[in-house]
């Protein structure tokens, strides 16, 4: 028999034995993988030598971009000098320390502490087992309700994909769980009534949470979970006004806020954290990704005295808090993680993308008269192309002709990795890209924008 291993390309061996995410697994098995071999700043290279300028910084997480000597350094000494140890039962270990004393410093609002995981979707998962800890340390047992929003993205494990608002989550694998609320998406080109400026759409968002909250029950409703900019959702960038009209409304029936920062997180959106720009005040925050520029898993929730409190007592009531990832705080991605929050702030990352950030978001714009494209939007170095069937009415192609995946394709042919959620394209690249390399991107866009137009005009 022959075996699965000997001469055969890794193209091939992959369709042998891989099963992929987030992919569609029988046309995988017709069009095989793109092998990724290596990468340098933006750009990775495939096996056949062709390079990509990687416009979503792989997840939405290689922020320092690919080929950053000191985290490659931090990573091999702490493998040398400690390579595994946990933080259950009383143990810790410097890296873990000195991340979770940095991180309360750079919070955007006084926290009390912070939780290490592997993931989002694990930080995610752990906001939501805290806040039933919490209503149950509260003598609140009803009070457990969580509201998310259409088109959210928390993750993929059963509670965090519960959360998530897009229905490719949720279908065939018996989700959402029960007790989720479904707020509305805050998207003011879609969703905004004909003549609704952006903050009336804001008020009336409001407005309509308020309801939901008074028909449920107040005191049946326990936290609101929210993107700043919803990234997975279609990179939608919240109308003026929003958050603090939204917090407003939390505030007045004693609901907790969660703020998912694993894409906005470190600079994303011009500003250390998405709840700076948008004028939020979590109390509790999750953050991943560009925590360690992706290059190890680590994920973190900061939580607030108003949660670590009754946790703290429920604790000591039951003699223990029986929750913790084996591989929570790792002390390799924790000093890779420490050593990306160094490079941040001693290059400044942020004034590098209020520099950058206005010639992505100006390339952009300048699409904006092209016949494909319905809106632009974006902040910072994070930004969305939708496309449209027409301009004027704003109507969308039919999903089931995947034209996003189909721009994406061409782009992709033409050397820039990007990607569709629907018909919206979305751009995160590194943070440290440069103007010239913006360009370069958005100039390859372009040609794959014209040809899927040539195309379907049929030019
Ligand atoms: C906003 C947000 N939250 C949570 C997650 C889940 O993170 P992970 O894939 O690390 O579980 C993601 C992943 O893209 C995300 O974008």
């Amino acid at each position: 028999m022959e075996s699965r291993l000997t001469n055969r390309t890794t193209a091939e061996k992959d369709v042998d034995s891989v099963l992929h995410p987030y992919t569609n697994l029988v046309r995988h098995q017709d069009i095989g993988p793109l092998v990724i071999t290596h990468g340098k700043g933006v750009r990775v290279f495939d096996d056949k030598g062709n390079d990509y300028i990687e416009g979503l910084a792989g997840l939405w997480c290689t922020s320092l971009g690919w080929g950053e000597e000191r985290l490659v350094e931090a990573a091999s000494a702490q493998m040398r000098r400690l390579p595994f140890y946990h933080l259950f039962s009383h143990k810790t270990h410097d890296p873990a320390v000195e991340l979770c004393a940095r991180l309360l410093e750079m919070a955007p609002v006084p926290m009390s502490k912070v939780f290490l995981a592997g993931s989002g979707s694990e930080a995610n998962d752990t906001a939501l087992k805290l806040i039933a800890y919490r209503a149950n340390a509260l003598g609140l047992p009803a009070k457990k309700k969580i509201i998310a929003r259409d088109k959210a993205y928390h993750g993929v494990t059963v509670a965090t994909a519960s959360l998530t608002g897009l229905v490719n989550n949720q279908r065939s694998f018996d989700l959402p769980l029960p007790g989720i609320i479904r707020a509305a998406c805050p998207h003011h080109y879609r969703f905004g009534k004909p003549g609704e400026n952006e903050e009336d759409f804001a008020t009336r968002l409001a407005e309509e949470l308020e309801a939901q909250i008074l028909a449920e029950g107040p005191d049946t409703v326990a936290a609101f979970f929210a993107e700043p900019v919803m990234g997975a959702g279609g990179v939608i960038v919240p109308p003026v006004g929003y958050f603090p009209k939204i917090q407003a409304v939390l505030d007045r029936y004693d609901i907790l806020l969660v703020v998912d920062e694993v894409i906005c997180g470190f600079g994303r959106t011009g500003q250390m954290f998405g709840s700076t720009t948008f004028a939020i005040r979590p109390d509790m925050m999750t953050v991943a990704k560009g925590l360690s520029s992706g290059y190890l898993p680590i994920s973190a929730l900061l939580v607030n005295e108003r949660v670590y409190g009754p946790v703290v007592e429920e604790s000591g009531r039951i003699g223990v808090f029986g929750h913790g990832y084996t591989y929570g705080g790792h002390p390799v991605s924790a000093a890779v993680a420490v050593e990306t929050l160094k490079i941040y702030a001693e290059r400044d990352i942020l004034s590098h993308v209020a520099k950058v950030g206005p010639a992505l978001q100006q390339g952009l714009a300048a699409l904006r008269g092209h016949p494909l494209v319905g809106e632009v939007r974006g902040v910072g170095l994070i930004g969305a192309v939708e496309l449209v069937a027409d301009k004027t009415a704003r109507t969308p192609f039919d999903p089931s002709r995947g034209i996003g995946a189909l721009v994406v394709g061409k782009a992709q042919a033409k050397g820039v990795i990007l990607r569709a959620m629907g018909d919206s394209v979305a751009f995160a690249p590194p943070l440290v890209i440069s103007e010239d390399e913006i360009a370069e991107m958005l100039r390859r866009f372009g040609l794959a924008l014209d040809e899927a137009h040539g195309e379907l005009s049929g030019g």
